[in-house]
């Protein structure tokens, strides 16, 4: 059985006093939902203050990216160490990572490792391009990109990969339940070729891209999907917690 994810990716939003807030409402609000898995991941900065807000509930913390060293000279960077004291989870390969910040296979695959390491879950996301997809090439880019960054990971059960098209982050266009399944298997079968079948049938495998309280229930309806990374709507205590309620009424 796989515990059903509801991840919340808050970017580069909020303010001291509305992340505590946010973080606040939340956990007034999903603290009593059993049978999901709930995660907020707010910017660097505010990890401490969002950590004393769910401190003894049960939402959990995740980091946005890492760097794969620490005690290291990297200008602005955060090791998988520092993260360690104070998040469960770290998001890694998130689209903007990858296109904005040109993140590569092979550094997403050293994040990987480097969270592992120290005992951290990463989220690691994977996903076409509007032209990948146009030019038929979804299925050979989710291929590489799950390949390559699980590559010499030794993954433990229960790994998280989220699957999200980049044309559907932020554009209100979400994938259908249809799609998100199909890509979903594939992702899983990669992992199967590279792990085993019954390593890959533990591997919770979330959808991600313009996710709503309206839409939630047709992804979790799909057993292959194991819940969603929520951008967006993760960004009001109402939309998120109507997310994970919807969720758990199908899953919980
Ligand atoms: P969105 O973002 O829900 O705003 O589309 C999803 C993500 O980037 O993780």
């Amino acid at each position: 059985m796989r515990t059903p994810i509801i991840a919340g990716n808050w970017k580069c939003n909020m303010r001291l006093g509305s992340a505590y807030q946010l973080a606040n409402d939340l956990r007034e609000r999903v603290d009593e939902i059993t049978g999901i898995e709930k995660i907020i991941c707010p910017p660097f900065i505010y990890l401490a203050t969002v950590e004393a807000a769910i401190a003894m509930s049960s939402v959990h913390l995740g980091a946005q990216d890492t760097h794969w060293q620490d005690d290291v000279a990297a200008t602005g960077e955060i090791g998988p160490q520092q993260l360690e004291e104070l998040v469960d989870y770290v998001i890694v390969g998130h689209s903007e990572r990858r296109h904005v910040f040109g993140e590569t296979d092979e550094a997403v695959n050293r994040k990987v490792k480097a969270v592992l390491d120290v005992n951290l879950q990463p989220i690691m996301c994977v996903g076409e391009t509007l032209d990948e997809r146009e030019a038929g090439q979804t299925e050979s880019v989710l291929v590489r990109q799950t390949g390559l960054g699980v590559d010499g990971a030794g993954i433990p059960d229960g790994f998280i990969i989220a699957y999200e098209p980049v044309w559907a982050i932020g554009t209100g266009r979400a994938a259908t339940a249809d799609d998100a399944e199909q890509a979903i298997a594939l992702i899983r079968s990669e992992v199967a070729a590279k792990f085993g079948d019954p390593k890959a049938q533990t591997v919770r495998i979330l959808y991600g891209g313009s996710v709503t309280p309206d839409n939630i229930a047709g992804f979790m309806e799909r057993k292959q999907i194991d819940g969603a990374l929520v951008g967006g709507a993760s960004l009001k205590a109402d939309t998120f917690a109507a997310i994970i309620e919807a969720a758990a009424c199908v899953r919980g």
